[in-house]
């Protein structure tokens, strides 16, 4: 995934790019650097681990330039240490890449008279640009040319000794903005990264390169036509997402939960009304089946919907994730409604299932946070969620606008499709209504929480149960624990327990079990008392009512507020949110970033 910006102008960039890093972090963080070019010669700087890294390098041994490039790296092919960080040099060639160059070995064997000094897929790019330039071509022609013989995903910058006004860039699978100035032209990988420099942008189309100059950009399609794209004007300012007074981005995002669900509230439900509003373009009388697919967090929360739309709406729903549904040949119904779930909007996987979808023929949504994602502009419909930057690594706040989003419209689709009473609408849209509230009073548990985190954080492994539309929320809450305080957990249906996991079950073994009182709630504790009389240690979450009925066979509980069923899942989702990110910081763990992981995955 990595981060990518570049700058050519005519005043120093190494302080803006770095900037642009710190906003590109949520990519990767695994080393970062820099090149520019200096009396027109390249030189880079460039450290292991995170940005600030790179920062403490260039305060003793600065490097800068009227144009440069810069990147923050989450490693691919290549251990993370500083020889495989990018910027890459070969030659006269400085690059920058986001990415996987898929055929690299064929393209190393090729040059393999070159020296080739790193692990990575993505120094051949700089090999190829060279080894064209060195057999004599032209800076465009040796870039459009080495284009041709790359296979994969990529967004790259370059930038090439002796050549100082100008920089080449392309995009292929990887996304790519370019930023118009003064007297300046920027690229960058999303528009955050560009925010504080410019507020015009050009998303680049697949397959399209570019050169830039401070004066002026050429776009060039996949077939090296010249063409003209169109410019977006970025509103909502340069704003960066800053932590204030709490210790955590994940913490701070946590906490906005009750403001971030009543924003996506505000697209969704008529509260004079009682009513679902949807896009006009989505009659849900036309569809037969919804196909929802996302990844991680994302696709728990599309689970969920499908419980929602089956139950509201009558409506069959397929959920998948994203890198196994484009590789499975999926039979599509023609009438399908298609919904890519994500944050991000630009997942590699969650999009190449958007345009599988496209290319069958179906409608096609992206729920997304990021309006101006390829997601969202690659889709018939765009649908927000408006949650706002999410920054923490581990998904909260845009999880809770998601299943809020998508509970809205099972309850449209119920409506459209005649499949509710209007009494029932009305109780629904009224207890959506009511979550930002319900959600407060669940946030109010957090100091119960941290006090019962302090054991459990002493847990070599745990268990998540629940039943229902509980059971995405079980594999959310086992995910949010192993992300970000890595103790090794799972989510499991409640009744699916005794087909094998039981097995595992011993004296203390910590198992949470989500019990909201509903018509599912005596179930779940017959399951809880297999695990109890096992051994296991049982944290319950539940309700007032769920309280009353099983204080005795709990070692500790959550009580949470009582709520309508149809939104239990978004008020339990607080409760095992608070109690992974409590775990963490009591094991010192870095909760915001955690190891391994970055907040956007744009490879396969
Ligand atoms: C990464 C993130 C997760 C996220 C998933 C899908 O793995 O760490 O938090 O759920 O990608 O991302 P998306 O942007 O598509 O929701």
């Amino acid at each position: 995934m990595c981060g990518i910006i570049g700058i050519v102008g005519t005043s120093t960039v190494t302080e803006r790019l770095v900037d642009g890093l710190k906003r590109l972090e949520y990519r990767g963080y695994d080393s970062s650097g820099v090149a520019v070019l200096d009396g027109g010669k390249l030189i880079r700087q460039r450290a292991e681990g995170k940005i600030k890294g790179l920062v403490a390098k260039l305060a003793t041994d600065h490097v800068d330039g009227q144009i440069g490039i810069a990147h923050t790296r989450w490693a691919t092919h290549g251990v993370p240490n500083e020889t495989n960080a990018h910027p890459h040099f070969s030659g006269r060639v400085g690059v920058v890449h986001n990415g996987i160059i898929e055929n690299f070995l064929d393209i190393r064997k090729e040059l393999s008279h070159r020296d080739f000094r790193t692990e990575t897929d993505t120094e051949v790019v700089s090999h190829l640009v060279d080894e064209a330039l060195s057999q004599g071509l032209a800076p465009k022609e040796a870039f459009s040319q080495s284009l041709k013989k790359l296979k994969g995903a990529y967004a790259f910058g370059v930038i090439i000794d002796d050549h100082p006004d100008h920089i080449y860039c392309a995009r292929a699978g990887s996304p790519l903005a370019l930023g118009i100035g003064e007297d300046e032209m920027y690229l960058g990988s999303d528009a955050m990264a560009l925010a504080q420099l410019t507020t015009k942008l050009i998303y680049l189309e697949e397959g399209d390169w570019a050169i830039l100059t401070p004066t002026s950009y050429e776009i060039y399609d996949v077939d090296d036509n010249k063409v003209e794209r169109d410019i977006t004007i970025l509103t909502g300012g340069p704003a960066m997402a800053e932590k204030g007074n709490y210790r955590h981005f994940m913490l701070k995002e946590m906490y906005e939960q009750p403001e971030t669900i009543g924003r996506t509230l505000s697209n969704y439900i008529d509260e004079y009304r009682l009513s679902a509003n949807v896009p006009a373009e989505l009659d849900f009388s036309e569809f037969d089946r919804v196909i929802i697919i996302a990844c991680g967090t994302a696709c728990y929360a599309g689970m969920v919907a499908k419980y929602w739309f089956e139950q509201v709406a009558g409506l069959a729903v397929d959920v998948d994730i994203a890198s196994e549904f484009r590789y499975r040949k999926p039979v599509i119904s023609p009438k399908s409604l298609f919904i890519a779930v994500s944050q991000s909007g630009e997942t590699a996987d969650t999009l190449a299932a958007l345009r599988y979808c496209k290319e069958a023929g179906v409608k096609t949504a992206a729920l997304v946070n990021v309006m101006t994602s390829t997601m969202a502009r690659e889709a018939d419909i765009a649908l927000p969620i408006n949650a706002g930057p999410e920054i923490g690594v581990a998904s909260t706040k845009a999880f809770t606008s998601q299943l809020t989003a998508l509970a809205s419209l099972a309850l449209a689709a119920g409506t459209a499709r005649g499949m509710i009473s209007e009494d029932d609408q009305k109780r629904m849209a009224t207890a959506l209504i009511k979550t930002p509230r319900h959600v407060k009073q669940a946030l109010r548990l957090d100091k119960d929480i941290e006090a019962m985190a302090f054991e459990f954080s002493k847990s070599k492994s745990a268990f998540y149960l629940g039943r229902g539309s509980q059971v995405p929320i079980a594999f959310e809450g086992a995910l949010k624990l192993k992300e970000i305080s890595y103790i090794h957990a799972e989510g499991y249906a409640a009744g699916e327990l005794k087909h094998g996991p039981i097995a595992l079950i011993e004296d203390g073994t910590p198992v949470i079990v989500l019990a909201p009182y509903d018509r599912l709630f005596e179930k779940t504790i017959s399951n809880l008392q297999e695990v109890a009389s096992r051994g296991a240690h049982i944290i319950l979450i539940t309700d007032k009512e769920g309280a009353s009925h099983a204080e005795s066979m709990a070692d500790n509980m959550i009580v949470l507020p009582t709520s309508d069923s149809f939104v239990a899942p978004i008020i339990t989702t607080v409760a095992v949110q608070l109690l992974a990110y409590h775990t963490a910081v009591h094991l010192g763990t870095d909760v915001d970033q955690p190891r391994n992981l970055a907040k956007s995955v744009t490879v396969e």
